[in-house]
């Protein structure tokens, strides 16, 4: 992609001839006359460098700077300064300007400068890339209480060697939870093998699993280790668990007791040293009960369970997961990182999110890519409120038409979720906004069989009763 550069110069032969020279050098170029039209062109797309002349009639140069700033416009900026104003230029170096060039203008200088900012611009740029890769990898974001359990359960059983079974919806961050559980380990040096179950034939799992020996069946030309053995000393994560065959099931028990893996055609056993976690979004007691999965395999599975909640419980954490892929995919696509507004958000908090945080990603990385400028709007995350009308809720799944009491029901009930969640779970204030009594919401919380959103448990609520957040059900 070309770097992009607005030149704001009042002087119509400085933005021809600048906008000639730099258009030479390949970049993608405009030009505008006031510092107005700079604040608005900077509102419609991302620009990489802003050139920016001091003396301009209306907001000058300097309150220019300071407007971009505020509004969150990260492009880098060179000053242009006519005599007199070399003081003005000093001041808008420590308001972060880059650098400036004088006037009259050496054409060469000023093509040097630009290189060096737009340089620095691209360093600024990898540097983002480069962190919000190593963040992607294993940080949990989210602050609200039940992530916050989360985070606690995780910390206790990682450095175990306890087997833990990660239950959850589609998207919700079963996989993340298993790489912070390996990488917060003991065995955090060693491998961490990622099994998909569902993913691969049934005719290949075995030999995937615990490997073969050459010969063992057409094809097998030569011996080819397992993932138990790959993962020895380390952690294997046996995703989408449900889907494992009762044959392979049986298997993996045996692997389970003995510690040993068969590769498929061999006759010894290879000792391996392995941790399991396992991961599905099925009920596995339900799939016991059809005879599709083994009860003693569960059991052995199912040491440390560990549940991770849908995005619509934990709506608090919305904000903050938008704000952390807004920054990685910035990143990723080499611009400045764009700003959510308001009602913006609040759509995104509304949305009932049946694709979890996976769906959440999703919809932001399409916003990056689609929304030219640095806000993101309403009006650019209209597709979501079409996928689901705003007051259908969990109804939106059914077209059969309702009683209209159970349908008021349903959306007090949604409006009351998302006040709550708008309020960060803080009743009293939910209870302001709404206009109600705090004793009258809570009732009608549990009418409704909202839970209040921090967890109940005893330890938690004695934490939380002096910070003014919802204290355990009083009855
Ligand atoms: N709390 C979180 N903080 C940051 N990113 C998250 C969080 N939870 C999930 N993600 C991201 O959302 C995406 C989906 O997460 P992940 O693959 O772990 O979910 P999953 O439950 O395994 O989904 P599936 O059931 O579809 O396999 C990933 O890109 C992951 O990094
Ligand atoms: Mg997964």
């Amino acid at each position: 992609m070309k770097p992009a550069v607005l030149i704001v110069d009042d002087e119509a032969g400085v933005r021809s001839s600048l906008a000639g020279v730099l258009g030479d050098e390949g970049y993608a170029v405009e030009a505008v006359d006031s510092g107005e039209a700079c604040l608005n062109r900077a509102a419609g797309r991302v620009f990489d460098l802003i050139i920016l002349d001091i003396w301009l009639p209306g907001a000058d140069g300097l309150e220019t700077l300071t407007a971009l700033r505020e509004r969150g416009v990260d492009a880098e900026v060179v000053m242009i300064s006519g005599h007199g104003s070399i003081e003005a230029a000093v001041r808008a170096i420590k308001l972060g300007a880059f650098d400036f060039v004088e006037k009259p203008l050496s054409l060469d200088k000023t093509v040097l400068v630009v290189r060096n900012a737009l340089r620095q611009r691209r360093l600024e740029v990898e540097n983002r890339a480069l962190r919000a890769d190593a963040d992607r990898r294993q940080v949990m974001v989210g602050e609200s209480p039940v992530m916050a359990e989360l985070r606690e359960q995780v910390a206790l059983a990682a450095p175990t060697n306890g087997r833990v079974l990660i239950h959850g919806e589609n998207g919700t961050g079963k996989e993340l939870v298993a790489r912070s559980l390996h990488a917060m380990s003991r065995r955090a040096a060693g491998p961490f093998i990622d099994v998909n179950c569902a993913a691969i034939p049934e005719e290949l799992i075995e030999s995937e699993l615990f490997g073969h020996v050459r010969g063992a069946f057409t094809g097998a030309v030569h011996d080819r280790r397992g993932k138990f053995e790959m993962a020895d000393g380390g952690t294997i994560f046996l995703d989408e668990i449900a889907d494992m065959s009762l044959k392979t099931q049986a298997k993996v028990l045996r692997v389970l007791q003995e510690q040993v893996v068969e590769p498929v055609g061999g006759r010894e056993g290879i000792p391996v040293d392995v941790r399991v976690v396992a991961a599905t979004n099925k009920s596995l007691p339900e799939e016991i009960q059809a005879g599709r999965f083994r009860d003693d395999l569960f059991y052995r599975l199912n040491v440390v369970p560990i549940v991770v909640p849908p995005l619509r419980d934990r709506r608090e954490d919305v904000s903050r997961l938008s704000e952390h892929f807004l920054s990685v995919y910035a990143g990723e696509y080499g611009h400045g990182v764009k700003r959510m507004d308001p009602d913006g958000l609040a759509v995104l908090r509304q949305y009932d999110w049946p694709g979890n945080v996976r769906e959440l990603r999703n919809v932001i990385e399409r916003v990056v890519i689609m929304v030219p400028g640095p806000v993101v709007t309403v009006q650019d995350l209209s597709f979501l409120e079409t996928a689901v009308p705003a007051s259908a809720g969990r109804s939106g799944h059914t077209s059969a038409p309702v009683r209209l009491h159970d349908a008021r029901d349903r959306f007090e009930r949604d409006y009351i979720a998302s006040a709550l969640a708008i309020e960060h779970g803080n009743i009293s204030r939910a209870a302001d906004t709404l206009g109600l009594e705090r004793s009258n919401l809570y009732r009608k919380m549990r009418a409704f069989g909202i839970r209040p959103s921090r967890p109940g448990g005893p330890r938690r609520s004695a934490l939380s009763a002096g910070a003014g957040s919802p204290g355990p059900d009083p009855s």
